[in-house]
């Protein structure tokens, strides 16, 4: 169960108090009524940009983990040096290379103000480079045509960019190594993720993960997803009302490699493994496709999980 760093959390306390609960509250029913609505993408008040930081990044800082924390099982002493995070909110991913104390030169670029000072606020101290451009991404790669990076990443705000191709294609110039777009785990995210696997593919990247197989081969009505469990503060279940410490984030995801880098890959999981009595059904990305494996109980090693890789090659 991933949870914040301890500092960014106090920090996010800190914040929250400033203002009271039930505009918290209201301004998080404002950021989840905009969604899907014409009100997508609209600049933030302070009271909603608190509100996202409370109600929205332990999840976004969840996935995040998950996926990084992958990505360096397949890519063992992987250094992340030069990052870009386009759309970078109030920090989820700068809190990921907080909590793992990974030295980073991070360029953050924020269309929002206010999404922007909570981002300044809760980086403050963080012990790595930190630069911030308040701008569009678009804009922000027409400026800065001769910058490269390492890593670039694209977390829950592709959704909310209008020239998504355009940005997509910015950014694949822009990255030496990896691009990570992480989506939300809904159909319109994943038909996001698709868009980068083939620009990706007509570009020469290839993909590190989830994908094992080239082409997706997904039905049209269905799509590909993950899920990560995240703990709740005090603060996060007040604001949405909730009963449980914990929550569970669906989001989708693609790594992409410039440096053709492509690790060997079992089949991976793609949705929650099916008990029954004797066997275990697994439905499964292949590099024959979209696979349903049914297996005896006992001749699967271990246990696997949706996400995991089934028979692992290495
Ligand atoms: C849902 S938030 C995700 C924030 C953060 N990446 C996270 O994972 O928590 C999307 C962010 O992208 C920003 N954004 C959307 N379009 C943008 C653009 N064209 N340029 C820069 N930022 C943008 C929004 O202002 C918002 O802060």
């Amino acid at each position: 169960m991933y949870t914040l760093p301890e500092s960014v959390k106090s920090d996010l306390r800190k914040i929250a108090e400033e203002i009271d609960s039930a505009s918290l509250r209201k301004g998080y029913a404002s950021i989840s009524k905009a969604y899907g609505s014409s009100a997508f993408g609209k600049k933030m008040s302070r009271c909603e940009a608190v509100a996202y930081a409370v109600a929205r990044m332990p999840a976004t800082f969840g996935a995040i983990s998950y996926v990084i924390n992958r990505f360096r099982k397949k890519v063992p002493g992987f250094r992340f040096d030069k990052v870009l995070d386009a759309g970078s909110g109030t920090g989820a991913l700068a809190a990921f290379f907080i909590s793992e104390g990974i030295n980073v030169a991070y360029t953050a670029v924020e269309k929002d103000g206010n999404m922007a000072k909570v981002f300044t606020q809760l980086t403050k101290g963080c012990g790595f480079f930190v630069e911030l451009f308040e701008e569009d991404s678009g804009d922000f790669f027409d400026k800065f045509k001769d910058r490269k990076f390492g890593c670039s990443f694209l977390v829950y705000s592709l959704n909310e960019m209008k020239d998504k191709i355009g940005i997509l294609k910015k950014i694949f110039a822009a990255t030496e190594d990896f691009v990570f777009v992480i989506e939300p785990g809904t159909p319109e995210g994943f038909k996001n993720i698709l868009s980068a696997k083939k620009l990706a593919n007509s570009e020469g990247c290839s993909v590190v993960a989830p994908c094992v197989s080239e082409n997706c081969g997904l039905r049209e009505d269905d799509w590909c997803h993950f899920c990560v469990r995240i703990s709740r503060s005090e603060d996060h279940v007040r604001i949405k009302n909730a009963s449980l410490f914990r929550e569970d984030e669906k989001f989708s995801y693609i790594i992409t490699a410039r440096n053709s880098f492509k690790p060997v890959c079992g089949d991976r999981i793609i949705k929650r493994p099916m008990k029954r009595s004797g066997h275990i059904i697994f439905d499964v990305c292949s590099e024959n496709g979209i696979k349903r494996k049914v297996l005896a109980n006992g001749t699967v090693k271990g246990k696997y999980l949706w996400g995991d890789e089934l028979e692992r090659k290495q």
